[in-house]
């Protein structure tokens, strides 16, 4: 069993109580989420316990991660940067915007810095299209982007405690 998941195993023995008996796949998007907030990511070891735990099967996992793009299956950088590419944002200099950040942090879309410090992914509508275009950090909604913006961002993120204090 993955340690994760082992130490969650009380909290989820907990939770599994409050489900109906034959609801156990109604489990599956409040663990997920419980391993992402932990490790950062789901790992694929972390589904292999979790079908093992449940006896839900794997694909039933899969469908659940592939469909919520909140949900990541890689190691991701202390800092995620996300930019939708859709069309609002698009018409507003996206395409800029993405090229401009990944170039300044020397990565590709999906990308982590080789510190691992940022990660730069992109979004098909971040749901916030009239303040287009925009870039979340982390869970945090920066809207009317321009380069500018995203470079001081990118600068006060750069430093040690994360520049966002206060
Ligand atoms: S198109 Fe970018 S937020 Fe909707």
């Amino acid at each position: 069993m993955s340690s994760i998941v082992a130490s969650l195993m009380p909290e989820f023995e907990r939770l599994r109580q409050r489900f109906p008996e034959g609801f156990d796949s109604s489990m599956t998007l409040p663990c997920l989420r419980r391993i992402q907030e932990l490790r950062g990511h789901v790992a694929d070891e972390d589904i292999s316990a979790l079908v093992q735990w449940l006896g839900v099967p794997r694909i039933q996992f899969e469908e659940v991660l592939s469909y919520y793009t909140q949900f990541r299956r890689r190691p991701v950088g202390q800092v995620r940067l996300e930019i939708c590419r859709n069309v609002s944002c698009s018409l507003r200099g996206a395409e800029r915007l993405i090229g401009h950040v990944c170039q300044r942090l020397g990565v590709a879309e999906g990308g982590t810095t080789s510190d691992g410090r940022f990660t730069v992914t992109t979004a098909e509508c971040l749901g916030s299209c009239g303040t287009a275009p925009v870039m979340v950090v982390d869970d945090e909604y920066h809207e009317n982007m321009d380069i500018e913006k995203a470079d001081r961002l990118i600068d006060a993120m750069s430093h040690a405690d994360g520049g966002r204090g206060g």
